[in-house]
Parts: structure tokens; sequence; C-alpha cells
């Protein structure tokens, strides 16, 4: 397969997820919306579906996409709790583990995902993986930066803009032997607001496409 085929086969994968997880949304319902390409196709999906729904936004690109489309969109504020939240993600593993925030929203999707009734990982084939590896998406206090990653071990900076609650975005670089030892040991460093491995726990279903297949 070409480079090109192979690129457009993907996009047709997150196409299909995207399109699978837009029929589990219902009139009334509040919908927690995630960041990303595979997003991308699920907004125009629920515009086109015309449900009444209320959306939340996990980052500014999404907002404006949705609001885009007539998508009713609300800051979160005294929102405590969502129908669905639908993402994609950028490592599947097999017991369902993830490593979410390639691009950087991992704190907010976290937020978002956990308040959600029902959190739906969307994504094409290429994002399932016989285990999870570096990079692992950080969000980090910009107070104390040096000695935050010194404390977490390997890391990279990325070369974009703070996020929009003010965090310097990063990604651990070593090993991961064990994502629920890591995910810990993470989450116990001060000054890391938050990381993109995220649990089995957390997630409901995933839906991903493969060809013309759409596993659950
Ligand atoms: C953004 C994310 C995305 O959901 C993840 O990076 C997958 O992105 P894409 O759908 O573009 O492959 O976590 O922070």
């Amino acid at each position: 397969m070409s480079d090109d085929d192979a690129r457009s086969l993907t996009e047709r994968e997150k196409q299909a997820a995207a399109r699978a997880a837009a029929t589990l949304v219902q009139d009334g319902m509040l919908v927690g919306l995630g960041t990303g390409s595979t997003v991308a196709y699920l907004l125009p999906a629920l515009a086109e579906r015309g449900v009444r729904i209320r959306c939340v936004s996990t980052s500014p690109r999404t907002e404006e996409a949705a609001r885009a489309l007539g998508l009713a969109t609300e800051a979160f504020g005294d929102i405590d709790r969502f129908d669905i939240a639908i993402d994609g993600a950028d490592q599947i593993a097999p017991d369902g583990w993830l490593v979410k925030g390639g691009g950087a929203a991992h704190t907010r999707e976290k937020v978002v995902a956990a308040a959600a009734d029902r959190f739906v990982v969307i994504a094409d084939s290429s994002k399932t993986v016989e285990r999870i590896t570096a990079p692992i998406p950080l969000e980090l206090l910009s107070f104390g930066l040096a000695a935050t990653r010194r404390r977490i071990g390997a890391t990279t900076l990325r070369d974009v803009p703070l996020s929009p609650d003010g965090g310097v975005i990063a990604d651990y670089v070593g090993d991961v032997v064990d994502p629920a030892a890591e995910a810990a040991r993470l989450s116990a460093v001060p000054g890391l607001v938050d990381h993109g491995l995220f649990p089995p726990a957390l997630v409901a279903d995933i839906i991903v496409a493969r060809g013309a297949e759409i596993e659950h």
C-alpha cells in the first residue's frame, strides 16, 4: 500500500469510528467533546444527526469547530456530569489502558472523561498497540519546572503554547514497564498537573475502525 493509500485508509477509519459513536448520542444529552483529528469527524456527524444536545469542549480547537457546525457548546461551569463523552486516543492497549494527550489536551480530557457516565473512545486501527510505551504526555506547572522534571526522570518539552489552563506541555520519554505503576508514580509528583495515562476503569467503550469493520 502506498503512503497516500495508507493515509486515506486511516482517515476513513477515523471517520467510521466517529460516525459509529455519534449514533450513541440521543436528544437531550449532555455531551463531553474530546480533541483531535478523530473528534474532528465526530462533530459533523453529530451536527448531521440533528439531535438537540448540550456540549462542553475540551479545547478551544474543538469549541471553535463545534460552534461553526451549530452545536450548542457551553462552559463546564456548573455542569457536574455528562451523559456521554467521546474522544480519541494515541495508544490503546489490549488491557484497556490508553495514552492520550497527543494534542496536549489530556488534563481537560481526563476531567471530562471522569465526569461522564459513559466515556467512549474512538480510533483508527493504528492506535491499537501491544503494550503502552513512551512518550506519555504531561502537563506541568511552570513554577518549579526544572525540579518537577528532575523528579519525573526523562522528559522532553514540547514546542507548543501553554495549555488553556497555563500548564507547560511535556512528555515522559523513559520506560513504561507497568502503566498502572507508572500512572501512580507520575500522579504523585508535585508540580505535575496530569499525565496522559488513562486507566481502563475510566473507559466504557472503545470503538476502533479496522478497514471496513467496526470493533467494539
Ligand atoms: C488530544 C488527544 C487526542 O484524542 C489524541 O491525541 C488522538 O488524536 P487524533 O484523533 O488526532 O489521532 O488526546 O489531547
